[in-house]
């Protein structure tokens, strides 16, 4: 995830290698998802294009919009600078006229084009979902971000607005900017603590802090426009009910694959834009991985059969990370199975060995690594792998495990395969374990579907 990051000083200089655009933002730390976002749809559908991000101090917008017009083939606006562009563009789109908002700018023939692509990022975010407003009970948590849009677009799919905030006054100016874009709009002001219990979408445009300490009683839907985290905090309030939610990430890529269109008549197809959506998703658990948790590597632990092995698989090819399985990098090492390991040398042989890899193993970074399932029982490969790795048990359920284990083709467990018994077997390992695989996890993950142990692990991390 990085990008060149230019002062306006370092923008005068820069020359373009290939087709070029620039995210403009102030103030200069100020941390923007959008050229990860085009570098991940680039990436995708093998384009060879560059976003570069320039801090540009709102008094030196006209000259840098001037440099960028001479050199790149767009803009993206981020929020200081969406109003102070519009008087040196020569063209507008309808929603920048209604809006008096410019979040994207293409330089197309000599003339500087500004359009807005919030509103359709929006939309293009609720229609993937399946999400129709007509007639829908909406209320828009606050006024900052990319509200104006969102209510825009709910006023013009004829839905019934609620608007709330901590500012009142701002609220009813927003009310108001609404009705003149739309005539005839339902839009009503609340505050906060008079909010109907009856609203059935819930919209939080973000950055500022959400406003609600639960949720309607009816809400069905809740789109919240903030994205490094895969579930935000507003996102929590769901819970265990049956309101589906979706964070920023998704627009922001429908944003980018517009803004693509528009300067490089390019169109990002919808499953190449799912595709970067997916990826993106696992840059940023990796992102939070190093920053929340300080960590580099990802590993998982569990029962034998609990998906370690598949998940790890998935989960790198997710994050870009790269995948190790200690049971395989053995084999390797001694260039005998498992099972002629544990023949050869006893249980505790084995150990010896799987303990000297995973401490080689352990010393990597950028790393999932899925541990053998009874890795974990000796305390020192604990502590190795957790140098620099989040620790993730995978909290399978027991019928799960059996199923896994059972059928032909699976490959042979030696510690099962000995007795007669192999489902009392499996029963007794699995619950002398079961506490210890728990106890020195960081965290832990439960699901059935592989699909849905890896979604809960990406929003666990
Ligand atoms: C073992 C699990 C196996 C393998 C070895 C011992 C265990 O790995 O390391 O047979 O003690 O539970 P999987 O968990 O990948 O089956």
């Amino acid at each position: 995830m990085s990008f060149p990051m230019l002062s306006l000083k370092e923008f005068r200089r820069f020359r373009p290698q290939k087709p070029t655009c620039a995210l403009f933002h102030w103030p200069p730390d100020s941390y923007q998802i959008t050229p990860d976002v085009h570098r991940a749809l680039w990436e995708v559908s093998r384009q060879d294009a560059a976003c570069i991000s320039v801090a540009v101090p709102p008094a030196r917008l006209p000259e840098a919009f001037a440099l960028a017009k001479k050199k790149i083939h767009g803009i993206h606006c981020a929020a200081p600078h969406q109003a102070a562009i519009l008087p040196l563009l020569e063209e507008t789109d309808d929603d920048v006229r209604a809006l008096h908002l410019a979040d994207t700018v293409a330089f197309q023939g000599g003339r500087a084009i500004g359009y807005n692509t919030e509103l359709a990022g929006f939309a293009a975010s609720l229609q993937h979902d399946g999400i129709a407003l007509h007639r829908k009970k909406v209320l828009l948590l606050g006024c900052d971000g990319a509200a104006k849009a969102m209510a825009c677009h709910c006023a013009k799919e004829k839905a019934h607005l609620t608007i709330t905030g901590p500012n009142l006054h701002h609220v009813a100016a927003l009310q108001k900017q609404i009705c003149q874009i739309v005539p005839g709009a339902r839009v009503s002001v609340f505050s906060r603590r008079h909010i109907p219990c009856d609203m059935q979408i819930v919209l939080h445009p973000g950055p500022e802090d959400f406003l609600l300490s639960c949720l309607p009683r009816r809400t069905e839907y809740l789109f919240d426009a903030a994205c490094t985290s895969p579930v935000t905090k507003l996102m929590q309030l769901a819970g265990s009910r049956k309101t589906r939610t979706r964070n920023g990430l998704l627009m922001q890529v429908m944003q980018a694959a517009q803004m693509q269109t528009l300067w490089f008549q390019t169109c990002p197809t919808p499953a190449q834009c799912e595709t970067a959506l997916r990826r993106l998703s696992g840059q940023m658990a990796v992102k939070r991985l190093r920053e929340n948790h300080g960590k580099q590597n990802i590993v998982l632990c569990g029962f034998t059969g609990s998906g370690k092995t598949t998940l790890g698989r998935k989960l790198a090819r997710l994050t870009g990370l790269k995948f190790y399985d200690s049971d395989q990098y053995l084999e390797e090492q001694e260039g005998q199975t498992i099972a002629a390991l544990f023949s050869s040398l006893g249980e505790h042989g084995f150990r010896d060995r799987e303990t000297a890899c995973i401490h080689r193993l352990a010393q990597k970074t950028g790393i999932v690594l899925s541990l053998g399932g009874g890795a974990v029982l000796r305390p020192e490969n604990v502590r190795a792998v957790k140098q620099n790795g989040l620790l993730i048990c995978l909290d399978t359920p027991y019928y799960r495990i059996v199923q896994n284990l059972s059928g032909s083709g699976k490959r042979p467990r030696p510690l099962l395969d000995g007795g007669t018994d192999r489902q009392s077997e499996i029963y007794r390992l699995y619950h002398a374990r079961k506490a210890v695989y728990r106890s020195v996890s960081d965290c832990s993950v439960r699901g059935v579907k592989i699909s849905e142990l890896l979604e809960h692990l990406m929003n666990t991390i």
